[in-house]
């Protein structure tokens, strides 16, 4: 079968033959329509991840959709090594797989699981928001970022204020439900002023961070007191990102002087956790709630995708 093969940390993968998979116990052969490239399948392998790949060849890619020979459409992930999601076909473990409304498409249904259902995850089971919450986006620029501004509001957050870069892709945030916008592309002063504004009197209770490095040193600063005071505000900051920087400096005096809690977000949640979550994105996907913007590539062309710095949309491999 045609698939996108990895022969080295650091590479590209090749769309190349590659054996067949053959189900075990408790697995299904899925036939790929479609598998999304994420950022996660590029640090996973270019080594970057934690959880990069050792042994070689394998199949590039962590979920899809795809058809099981029953022929019932499913969304799938967690593909067994050295099978990936970027192939014709795969293998999984049949709890890995999960039927898709008829009303989300291929693309989509490949395109938004991992994005939608992590942003959904962040806000609802890690920073477990409570409706009326007001929440702070650094990235909402990013594919992640702007459906965690969505999200954030069809789970009844207060005040969502979205930063990122991009001002065109700014611009365009309120229309997923974003009260204020602030450019992270300015200078640490002029950041910090912006986040002390923009959180007012009654603060940010949760921070979803796609970004870390710099801008969420010039929050963490903005939010430290000069003075003892009363706490009147928590704020769980949660870290999901690292797109400004790997590594932050974190001084004790922002723990010291907030009522900050820093959770986050590696490993999967228990089941019935993730399934939920998932049947509400695709649910939300299905009434045209919750969209993300895709562009399909053919498998044969992997290698230069591959390599493509694409911005606020996902290529959508097709074998
Ligand atoms: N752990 C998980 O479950 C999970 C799931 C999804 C995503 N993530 C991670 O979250 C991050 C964002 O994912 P994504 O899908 O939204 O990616 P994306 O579509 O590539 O968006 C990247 C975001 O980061 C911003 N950004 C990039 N470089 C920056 C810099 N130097 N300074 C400030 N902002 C910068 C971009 O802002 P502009 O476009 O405005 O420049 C944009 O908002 C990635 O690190 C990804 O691996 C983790």
């Amino acid at each position: 079968m045609d698939a996108a093969v990895l022969h080295a940390l650091g590479k590209p993968p090749r769309c190349e033959q590659f054996p067949d998979p053959i189900a075990g116990d408790d697995e299904v052969i899925v036939h790929v329509h479609a598998a999304s490239l994420k950022p996660i399948d590029k640090q996973l392998a270019g080594g970057s991840h934690y959880a990069s790949p050792h042994d070689f060849p394998l199949v590039c890619g962590s979920d899809g959709v795809g058809h099981l020979s029953d022929g019932q459409r499913v969304f799938f992930g967690g593909a067994r090594a050295p099978y990936g999601a970027m192939a014709q076909r795969t293998v999984v473990r049949r709890a890995f797989s999960f039927p898709v409304p008829q009303e989300v498409d291929d693309e989509t249904a490949a395109a938004l699981p991992n994005p939608g259902v992590s942003a959904w995850l962040t806000l609802a089971f890690r920073a477990k928001l409570v409706p009326g919450e007001n929440v702070l986006i650094l990235g909402a620029t990013g594919v992640t970022g702007k459906l965690a501004v969505k999200v954030a509001k069809l789970l009844g957050a207060g005040r969502v204020v979205a930063a990122g870069r991009n001002q065109q892709a700014l611009s365009t945030l309120h229309l997923l439900g974003a009260d204020a916008i602030i450019c992270l592309d300015a200078s640490a002063k002029e950041l910090g002023e912006a986040f002390v504004r923009e959180a007012g009197q009654a603060g940010f209770q949760v921070v979803i961070d796609y970004v870390w490095g710099s801008p969420a040193e010039a929050f963490l600063a903005a939010i430290t007191r000069k003075e003892f005071g009363v706490i009147t505000s928590e704020t769980r900051f949660v870290q999901v990102g690292e797109s400004a920087g790997p590594s932050i400096s974190l001084p004790a005096a922002v723990l010291r002087s907030t009522a900050l809690t820093i959770l986050g977000t590696a490993g999967i949640p228990p089941r019935n956790v993730l399934v939920d979550a998932l049947q509400k994105v695709m649910a939300h996907a299905a009434s045209g709630e919750l969209r993300i913007e895709t562009e399909r590539v053919p498998l044969a062309d992997i290698e230069n995708a591959w390599q493509r710095d694409v911005q606020r949309r996902r290529l959508v491999i097709i074998p």
